[in-house]
């Protein structure tokens, strides 16, 4: 499949080189603090953001990246094995390493970036439509999968998006933790002049899904943030038009211990 949005333009509009603080990235360094410390993760449909799960990396042995479309693979490579002409994440790394509270100069960025790199296990194809979506052999095998803006971004009802998210909880092990992040309410989102369907899921959809798989009701943390728009009621709305959403909403969960068959 061709490229869906145009990477320059999709991470110029959400991960601008100058940002200085990120809701997403904030929640997720949150919700990785009490990681243990090792395993494997999955970062699923990572597109071409390693913002999210290069912070990841630094709590795990190992991460996977997987994606459907492999013009975002190839980018996510070429970060990897830093190319020449590859996107610089310094910014959002440097981020990471301020939340988390550690020092977030150029050489702890470097370093960071550094380990990140040396902790990817393989970029590989998936395709959140079929129930084992890395295939089965991956069925069940990750500690830690991130799920981050996918799901709703290409289900075309909420039946499928339900099944989708079911698949991509499947690639869990038992006792596994799931992070992941969605525009709320939402049903198109714009890269660029160019305008793409969404799923409008709320929290409470959220909640849902992931009791009725087996995440642990005590475990469960869901939540809105709603997005900051200018004061100027006339910006706020061309921007909430331009955006199509006005509040993310972050879900994470640990899967209980019980079988496959349980589910
Ligand atoms: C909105 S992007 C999210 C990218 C990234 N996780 C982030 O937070 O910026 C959605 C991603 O889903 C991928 N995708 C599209 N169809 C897919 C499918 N059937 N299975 C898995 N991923 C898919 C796209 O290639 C794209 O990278």
């Amino acid at each position: 499949m061709a490229i869906i949005w145009d990477p320059d333009k999709y991470v110029g509009q959400f991960y601008a080189p100058d940002r200085r603080d990120d809701t997403t990235m904030a929640w997720l360094i949150g919700e990785l603090a009490d990681w243990p410390g090792g395993g494997h993760a999955l970062d699923l449909g990572t597109g071409v953001t390693v913002a999210y799960w290069a912070a990841a990396a630094a709590v795990v042995d190992q991460i996977t990246l997987a994606d459907y479309t492999p013009a975002y693979l190839a980018i996510q490579r070429s970060w990897i094995e830093d190319a020449t002409g590859a996107p610089d994440w310094s910014n959002y790394i440097g981020m990471a390493l301020r939340y988390a509270g550690l020092p977030s100069d150029a050489a702890a960025v470097a370093q960071r970036a550094a380990l990140a790199r040396a902790r990817v296990a393989g970029l590989m194809p998936c395709d959140l439509t079929r129930p084992d979506p890395l295939g089965a052999a991956h069925r069940g095998r990750y500690d830690l999968v991130l799920g981050l803006y996918c799901a709703e971004s290409i289900a075309g009802s909420r039946v499928e998006w339900r099944g989708w998210m079911r698949h991509a909880f499947s690639l869990l092990r038992p006792g596994g933790r799931y992070i992941g992040a969605a525009l709320g309410n939402c049903s198109y989102y714009c890269v660029g002049a160019q305008r793409f369907g969404h799923i409008p899921v709320s929290a409470g959809d959220y909640r849902a899904v992931m009791l009725e798989y087996g995440f642990a009701a005590t475990d469960l943390r869901i939540t809105t943030v709603p997005e900051q728009f200018p004061d100027d009621a006339e910006l706020a709305r061309q921007m909430r038009a331009v955006y199509g959403y006005d509040e993310t909403i972050f879900a994470a969960g640990r899967l209980t211990e019980a079988p496959d068959a349980a589910r």
